[in-house]
Protein backbone atom coordinates (compact mmCIF):
# COMPACT_ATOMS: atom_id res chain seq x y z
CA UNK A 1 0.00 0.00 0.00
CA UNK A 2 1.38 3.23 -0.52
CA UNK A 3 2.55 5.11 2.73
CA UNK A 4 0.38 7.70 4.03
CA UNK A 5 2.43 10.63 2.91
CA UNK A 6 2.47 9.09 -0.62
CA UNK A 7 -1.24 7.74 -0.07
CA UNK A 8 -1.91 12.02 0.74
CA UNK A 9 0.32 12.91 -2.04
CA UNK A 10 -1.88 10.60 -4.45
CA UNK A 11 -5.19 11.86 -3.03
CA UNK A 12 -3.88 15.21 -4.18
CA UNK A 13 -2.87 14.27 -7.45
CA UNK A 14 -6.14 11.97 -8.31
CA UNK A 15 -8.71 15.06 -6.72
CA UNK A 16 -6.67 17.22 -9.35
CA UNK A 17 -6.59 14.78 -12.52
CA UNK A 18 -9.86 13.72 -11.32
CA UNK A 19 -11.50 17.34 -11.65
CA UNK A 20 -9.47 18.26 -14.27
CA UNK A 21 -11.03 16.02 -16.72
CA UNK A 22 -14.11 16.07 -15.39
CA UNK A 23 -15.00 12.85 -14.25
CA UNK A 24 -16.75 12.69 -10.67
CA UNK A 25 -15.09 10.30 -8.44
CA UNK A 26 -17.77 8.38 -7.33
CA UNK A 27 -17.90 6.92 -10.84
CA UNK A 28 -14.93 5.13 -9.86
CA UNK A 29 -15.64 1.57 -8.15
CA UNK A 30 -12.47 1.07 -6.38
CA UNK A 31 -9.10 2.77 -5.38
CA UNK A 32 -7.57 0.62 -7.41
CA UNK A 33 -9.46 1.83 -10.31
CA UNK A 34 -8.75 5.35 -8.89
CA UNK A 35 -5.02 4.69 -9.42
CA UNK A 36 -5.06 3.41 -12.63
CA UNK A 37 -7.78 5.71 -14.26
CA UNK A 38 -5.23 8.65 -13.08
CA UNK A 39 -2.62 6.78 -15.27
CA UNK A 40 -0.78 6.12 -11.69
CA UNK A 41 1.91 2.95 -11.36
CA UNK A 42 2.23 1.71 -8.16
CA UNK A 43 5.90 -0.01 -7.49
CA UNK A 44 5.87 0.60 -4.10
CA UNK A 45 4.31 -2.41 -2.06
CA UNK A 46 5.79 -5.40 -3.97
CA UNK A 47 2.62 -6.35 -5.39
CA UNK A 48 1.56 -8.54 -8.05
CA UNK A 49 0.47 -6.31 -10.85
CA UNK A 50 -1.02 -9.34 -12.53
CA UNK A 51 -3.43 -10.72 -9.91
CA UNK A 52 -5.85 -12.26 -9.01
CA UNK A 53 -5.70 -15.11 -10.96
CA UNK A 54 -8.33 -15.94 -13.87
CA UNK A 55 -8.83 -18.72 -11.60
CA UNK A 56 -8.87 -16.56 -8.76
CA UNK A 57 -11.20 -14.01 -10.02
CA UNK A 58 -13.59 -16.84 -10.69
CA UNK A 59 -13.50 -18.14 -7.18
CA UNK A 60 -14.29 -14.48 -5.90
CA UNK A 61 -17.05 -14.36 -7.98
CA UNK A 62 -18.57 -17.65 -7.45
CA UNK A 63 -17.90 -17.28 -3.54
CA UNK A 64 -19.88 -13.99 -3.29
CA UNK A 65 -23.01 -15.48 -2.74
CA UNK A 66 -21.60 -17.86 -0.18
CA UNK A 67 -20.67 -15.10 2.13
CA UNK A 68 -23.94 -15.49 4.33
CA UNK A 69 -22.09 -18.30 6.40
CA UNK A 70 -19.25 -18.80 8.05
CA UNK A 71 -16.67 -20.09 6.13
CA UNK A 72 -15.84 -22.94 8.38
CA UNK A 73 -16.87 -25.39 5.68
CA UNK A 74 -14.51 -24.34 3.08
CA UNK A 75 -11.63 -23.44 5.33
CA UNK A 76 -10.77 -27.53 6.10
CA UNK A 77 -10.60 -28.45 2.58
CA UNK A 78 -8.17 -25.00 2.09
CA UNK A 79 -5.91 -26.00 4.87
CA UNK A 80 -5.96 -29.31 3.47
CA UNK A 81 -5.30 -28.49 0.04
CA UNK A 82 -1.99 -26.11 1.85
CA UNK A 83 -0.62 -28.98 3.53
CA UNK A 84 -0.62 -31.02 0.73
CA UNK A 85 1.20 -28.72 -1.63
CA UNK A 86 4.08 -28.65 1.25
CA UNK A 87 3.59 -32.61 1.78
CA UNK A 88 2.73 -32.09 5.65
CA UNK A 89 -0.47 -32.24 7.86
CA UNK A 90 -3.69 -29.72 8.34
CA UNK A 91 -2.49 -29.35 11.72
CA UNK A 92 0.82 -27.68 10.85
CA UNK A 93 -1.24 -25.27 9.34
CA UNK A 94 -2.74 -21.75 10.84
CA UNK A 95 -4.13 -19.50 8.56
CA UNK A 96 -4.05 -15.73 9.10
CA UNK A 97 -5.75 -12.48 7.26
CA UNK A 98 -2.09 -12.48 5.24
CA UNK A 99 1.24 -13.49 6.46
CA UNK A 100 1.31 -10.10 8.94
CA UNK A 101 -1.40 -11.95 11.07
CA UNK A 102 1.17 -14.96 11.50
CA UNK A 103 3.79 -12.69 12.23
CA UNK A 104 1.98 -10.39 15.12
CA UNK A 105 0.71 -13.58 16.58
CA UNK A 106 3.92 -14.88 17.02
CA UNK A 107 5.35 -11.57 18.31
CA UNK A 108 2.77 -11.88 21.24
CA UNK A 109 3.48 -15.78 21.96
CA UNK A 110 6.90 -15.03 22.60
CA UNK A 111 7.06 -11.95 24.01
CA UNK A 112 5.94 -12.97 27.74
CA UNK A 113 9.41 -12.87 28.81
CA UNK A 114 9.92 -9.35 26.94
CA UNK A 115 12.93 -9.82 25.76
CA UNK A 116 14.33 -8.65 21.93
CA UNK A 117 14.02 -9.52 18.67
CA UNK A 118 17.00 -10.50 16.68
CA UNK A 119 16.42 -9.44 12.89
CA UNK A 120 18.42 -8.58 9.72
CA UNK A 121 18.87 -4.79 8.72
CA UNK A 122 18.13 -3.87 6.51
CA UNK A 123 14.92 -6.55 6.63
CA UNK A 124 11.33 -6.43 6.23
CA UNK A 125 10.20 -4.25 9.25
CA UNK A 126 6.40 -3.24 8.88
CA UNK A 127 5.41 -5.38 12.06
CA UNK A 128 8.80 -3.84 14.58
CA UNK A 129 6.27 -1.04 15.78
CA UNK A 130 3.84 -3.83 16.97
CA UNK A 131 6.08 -6.55 18.49
CA UNK A 132 7.29 -3.08 20.48
CA UNK A 133 3.76 -2.78 21.78
CA UNK A 134 4.34 -6.27 23.13
CA UNK A 135 7.55 -4.97 25.23
CA UNK A 136 9.80 -6.41 22.72
CA UNK A 137 12.97 -4.49 21.77
CA UNK A 138 13.94 -4.73 18.02
CA UNK A 139 18.26 -6.00 18.05
CA UNK A 140 19.62 -5.37 14.28
CA UNK A 141 22.18 -6.86 13.26
CA UNK A 142 24.12 -5.44 9.39
CA UNK A 143 23.44 -7.82 6.68
CA UNK A 144 27.11 -9.33 6.02
CA UNK A 145 28.96 -7.67 2.91
CA UNK A 146 27.52 -9.31 0.34
CA UNK A 147 24.25 -8.11 1.29
CA UNK A 148 22.46 -11.10 2.88
CA UNK A 149 21.71 -11.81 6.51
CA UNK A 150 24.95 -12.94 8.39
CA UNK A 151 23.88 -15.79 10.11
CA UNK A 152 26.75 -16.28 12.36
CA UNK A 153 26.62 -13.24 14.02
CA UNK A 154 22.59 -13.42 14.11
CA UNK A 155 23.47 -17.08 16.12
CA UNK A 156 26.28 -15.23 18.52
CA UNK A 157 24.25 -12.42 19.32
CA UNK A 158 21.35 -15.23 20.51
CA UNK A 159 21.62 -14.30 24.55
CA UNK A 160 18.56 -15.53 27.30
CA UNK A 161 16.84 -12.22 26.39
CA UNK A 162 16.32 -13.38 22.77
CA UNK A 163 12.41 -13.98 22.35
CA UNK A 164 12.79 -14.37 18.31
CA UNK A 165 14.72 -14.40 15.36
CA UNK A 166 13.52 -13.37 11.82
CA UNK A 167 14.81 -14.19 9.22
CA UNK A 168 13.45 -13.39 5.53
CA UNK A 169 14.76 -14.97 2.76
CA UNK A 170 14.87 -13.77 0.14
CA UNK A 171 14.96 -11.04 2.48
CA UNK A 172 12.85 -8.17 1.77
CA UNK A 173 14.09 -4.99 0.62
CA UNK A 174 17.53 -6.16 -0.57
CA UNK A 175 16.17 -9.08 -2.41
CA UNK A 176 19.42 -11.23 -1.51
CA UNK A 177 19.33 -14.51 -0.50
CA UNK A 178 20.78 -17.29 1.88
CA UNK A 179 21.49 -20.51 0.87
CA UNK A 180 19.10 -22.36 2.01
CA UNK A 181 21.43 -25.19 3.58
CA UNK A 182 22.76 -22.61 5.87
CA UNK A 183 19.83 -20.80 6.52
CA UNK A 184 18.51 -24.66 7.80
CA UNK A 185 22.00 -24.91 10.08
CA UNK A 186 20.91 -21.63 11.16
CA UNK A 187 17.59 -22.54 12.34
CA UNK A 188 18.79 -25.83 14.11
CA UNK A 189 21.12 -24.18 16.18
CA UNK A 190 19.04 -20.68 16.63
CA UNK A 191 16.20 -22.99 17.99
CA UNK A 192 17.70 -24.95 20.66
CA UNK A 193 18.22 -21.38 22.24
CA UNK A 194 15.29 -19.57 20.97
CA UNK A 195 12.41 -19.41 18.65
CA UNK A 196 13.08 -18.83 14.77
CA UNK A 197 10.48 -17.41 12.70
CA UNK A 198 11.42 -17.65 8.41
CA UNK A 199 9.42 -15.07 6.20
CA UNK A 200 8.98 -17.48 3.09
CA UNK A 201 7.15 -14.14 1.35
CA UNK A 202 9.41 -14.17 -1.49
CA UNK A 203 10.91 -18.02 -2.21
CA UNK A 204 8.15 -18.56 -5.34
CA UNK A 205 9.88 -16.20 -6.88
CA UNK A 206 13.53 -17.05 -6.29
CA UNK A 207 12.26 -20.57 -7.10
CA UNK A 208 13.66 -21.57 -3.54
CA UNK A 209 12.75 -24.80 -1.47
CA UNK A 210 10.95 -24.19 1.94
CA UNK A 211 11.92 -24.99 5.16
CA UNK A 212 8.57 -26.33 5.88
CA UNK A 213 9.95 -29.90 6.42
CA UNK A 214 12.14 -28.40 9.25
CA UNK A 215 9.07 -26.10 11.05
CA UNK A 216 6.85 -28.88 11.11
CA UNK A 217 9.33 -31.06 13.34
CA UNK A 218 10.42 -28.35 15.59
CA UNK A 219 8.42 -26.88 18.16
CA UNK A 220 10.39 -23.50 17.75
CA UNK A 221 10.36 -22.93 14.11
CA UNK A 222 7.99 -21.36 12.01
CA UNK A 223 7.71 -20.92 8.17
CA UNK A 224 5.17 -18.20 7.34
CA UNK A 225 3.90 -18.46 3.80
CA UNK A 226 1.89 -16.02 1.72
CA UNK A 227 -0.66 -15.51 -1.13
CA UNK A 228 0.25 -11.53 -1.64
CA UNK A 229 3.19 -12.03 -3.56
CA UNK A 230 2.88 -14.63 -6.48
CA UNK A 231 -0.56 -15.20 -5.86
CA UNK A 232 -1.23 -12.00 -6.80
CA UNK A 233 -4.22 -11.53 -3.50
CA UNK A 234 -2.65 -9.01 -1.21
CA UNK A 235 -6.22 -7.03 -0.95
CA UNK A 236 -7.66 -10.41 -0.45
CA UNK A 237 -5.78 -10.75 2.89
CA UNK A 238 -4.67 -14.50 3.31
CA UNK A 239 -1.39 -16.00 4.73
CA UNK A 240 -0.27 -19.16 6.62
CA UNK A 241 1.85 -20.64 9.50
CA UNK A 242 3.68 -24.07 9.17
CA UNK A 243 4.88 -25.65 12.07
CA UNK A 244 4.60 -28.27 14.84
CA UNK A 245 0.79 -28.89 15.83
CA UNK A 246 1.73 -27.44 19.31
CA UNK A 247 2.79 -24.20 18.46
CA UNK A 248 -0.02 -23.93 15.75
CA UNK A 249 -2.28 -24.60 18.85
CA UNK A 250 -0.26 -21.87 20.62
CA UNK A 251 -0.38 -19.20 17.94
CA UNK A 252 -4.63 -19.91 17.60
CA UNK A 253 -5.07 -19.07 21.29
CA UNK A 254 -4.60 -15.68 20.03
CA UNK A 255 -7.42 -15.46 17.93
CA UNK A 256 -10.56 -15.59 18.49
CA UNK A 257 -10.79 -18.80 17.30
CA UNK A 258 -8.49 -20.82 14.68
CA UNK A 259 -8.36 -19.31 11.58
CA UNK A 260 -10.67 -16.98 12.27
CA UNK A 261 -9.69 -13.91 9.85
CA UNK A 262 -10.03 -15.43 6.83
CA UNK A 263 -13.05 -14.58 5.09
CA UNK A 264 -15.08 -17.54 2.68
CA UNK A 265 -14.23 -15.26 -0.39
CA UNK A 266 -10.41 -14.88 0.29
CA UNK A 267 -9.69 -18.80 1.72
CA UNK A 268 -11.97 -19.74 -1.98
CA UNK A 269 -9.57 -17.44 -4.10
CA UNK A 270 -6.43 -18.14 -2.29
CA UNK A 271 -7.56 -21.74 -3.05
CA UNK A 272 -8.07 -21.43 -6.87
CA UNK A 273 -5.16 -19.67 -7.16
CA UNK A 274 -2.78 -22.31 -5.59
CA UNK A 275 -4.28 -24.65 -8.44
CA UNK A 276 -3.53 -21.73 -11.01
CA UNK A 277 0.48 -23.18 -12.27
CA UNK A 278 0.26 -21.18 -15.09
CA UNK A 279 -0.62 -18.19 -13.72
CA UNK A 280 2.23 -18.91 -11.27
CA UNK A 281 4.67 -19.23 -13.66
CA UNK A 282 3.99 -16.65 -15.79
CA UNK A 283 4.26 -14.05 -13.01
CA UNK A 284 7.71 -15.91 -11.92
CA UNK A 285 9.10 -15.50 -15.69
CA UNK A 286 7.72 -11.55 -16.16
CA UNK A 287 9.04 -10.86 -12.74
CA UNK A 288 12.05 -12.07 -14.21
CA UNK A 289 12.10 -9.98 -17.37
CA UNK A 290 11.28 -6.86 -15.77
CA UNK A 291 14.56 -6.77 -13.59
CA UNK A 292 16.32 -7.67 -16.34
CA UNK A 293 14.82 -4.37 -18.19
CA UNK A 294 15.46 -2.82 -14.75
CA UNK A 295 18.89 -3.92 -14.36
CA UNK A 296 19.83 -3.08 -18.16
CA UNK A 297 18.69 0.43 -17.40
CA UNK A 298 20.56 0.71 -13.93
CA UNK A 299 23.84 -0.33 -15.88
CA UNK A 300 23.25 2.12 -19.14
CA UNK A 301 22.56 4.95 -16.30
CA UNK A 302 24.98 3.74 -14.22
CA UNK A 303 22.93 3.23 -11.26
CA UNK A 304 24.57 0.75 -8.62
CA UNK A 305 21.57 -1.73 -8.07
CA UNK A 306 21.43 -5.13 -5.85
CA UNK A 307 21.19 -8.25 -7.97
CA UNK A 308 17.60 -9.60 -6.69
CA UNK A 309 15.55 -13.08 -7.08
CA UNK A 310 12.42 -11.25 -6.73
CA UNK A 311 9.82 -9.10 -7.59
CA UNK A 312 11.50 -6.10 -6.40
CA UNK A 313 15.14 -4.15 -6.95
CA UNK A 314 16.83 -1.91 -4.39
CA UNK A 315 19.04 0.79 -6.39
CA UNK A 316 21.10 3.32 -5.16
CA UNK A 317 19.85 6.92 -5.74
CA UNK A 318 22.89 8.92 -4.30
CA UNK A 319 23.59 10.73 -7.10
CA UNK A 320 19.63 11.90 -7.63
CA UNK A 321 18.85 12.52 -3.42
CA UNK A 322 16.20 11.80 -1.29
CA UNK A 323 13.85 13.86 -3.49
CA UNK A 324 14.11 11.03 -6.45
CA UNK A 325 10.66 9.49 -5.05
CA UNK A 326 8.78 12.87 -5.48
CA UNK A 327 10.17 13.45 -8.99
CA UNK A 328 8.79 10.04 -9.79
CA UNK A 329 5.25 10.57 -8.20
CA UNK A 330 5.28 13.95 -9.98
CA UNK A 331 5.50 11.23 -13.40
CA UNK A 332 2.76 8.94 -11.39
CA UNK A 333 4.84 6.16 -10.32
CA UNK A 334 5.42 5.32 -6.93
CA UNK A 335 8.25 3.65 -5.75
CA UNK A 336 9.98 3.27 -2.21
CA UNK A 337 12.48 5.91 -1.01
CA UNK A 338 15.39 3.81 1.70
CA UNK A 339 17.96 4.99 3.91
CA UNK A 340 20.38 2.23 3.66
CA UNK A 341 23.99 0.76 3.72
CA UNK A 342 24.77 4.60 4.84
CA UNK A 343 23.33 5.66 1.42
CA UNK A 344 20.21 6.69 -0.42
CA UNK A 345 18.40 3.69 -2.09
CA UNK A 346 14.89 3.09 -4.11
CA UNK A 347 12.99 0.21 -3.56
CA UNK A 348 11.49 -0.51 -6.82
CA UNK A 349 8.86 -3.17 -7.62
CA UNK A 350 8.32 -5.21 -10.66
CA UNK A 351 5.41 -4.27 -12.34
CA UNK A 352 3.84 -5.28 -15.66
CA UNK A 353 6.63 -5.01 -18.22
CA UNK A 354 4.22 -2.19 -19.90
CA UNK A 355 5.00 -0.36 -16.53
CA UNK A 356 8.39 -1.09 -16.11
CA UNK A 357 9.41 0.47 -19.25
CA UNK A 358 7.46 3.84 -18.17
CA UNK A 359 9.47 2.96 -15.10
CA UNK A 360 12.68 3.04 -17.44
CA UNK A 361 11.71 5.85 -19.65
CA UNK A 362 11.19 7.74 -16.37
CA UNK A 363 14.46 7.21 -14.79
CA UNK A 364 15.89 8.57 -17.89
CA UNK A 365 14.42 11.61 -17.55
CA UNK A 366 15.05 12.33 -14.06
CA UNK A 367 18.69 10.58 -14.44
C1 LIG B 1 8.85 -10.13 3.77
C2 LIG B 1 7.42 -9.85 3.95
N1 LIG B 1 6.73 -10.54 4.86
C3 LIG B 1 5.43 -10.33 5.06
C4 LIG B 1 4.75 -9.37 4.34
C5 LIG B 1 3.31 -9.15 4.64
O1 LIG B 1 2.54 -9.72 3.71
P1 LIG B 1 1.00 -10.04 3.93
O2 LIG B 1 0.60 -9.63 5.28
O3 LIG B 1 0.31 -9.30 2.87
O4 LIG B 1 0.93 -11.53 3.75
C6 LIG B 1 5.42 -8.62 3.38
C7 LIG B 1 4.72 -7.59 2.61
O5 LIG B 1 5.25 -6.80 1.90
C8 LIG B 1 6.80 -8.86 3.18
O6 LIG B 1 7.50 -8.17 2.29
Amino acid sequence: MPNQSSRREWIKTTSTLVAGIGIAPHLFATERERYRAAGIILLNSNENAYGPSPMARKAIIEANAKSNRYPDDYITPFKKKIASHWKVNTENILLGAGSSEIIGLSAIYVSANKGHIIVGDPSYKVWNGQAESFGLSINRISLNQTRVHDLDKMLSSITNETSMVYICNPNNPTGTLNKVDELRNFAEEASKKTFVFIDEAYTEYAGLPSLADLAVSNKNILVAKTFSKIYGLAGARVGYAIAHPDTINSLSKYQPWPDANVSVVSALAASASLDDLSFVQSCKENAAKARELCISTFANLKFDYIPSQTNFILFNIDKIGAAFTQKMQAKNIFVQYRDHFGGKWCRVSMGTLEEMQSFCNALKEIA
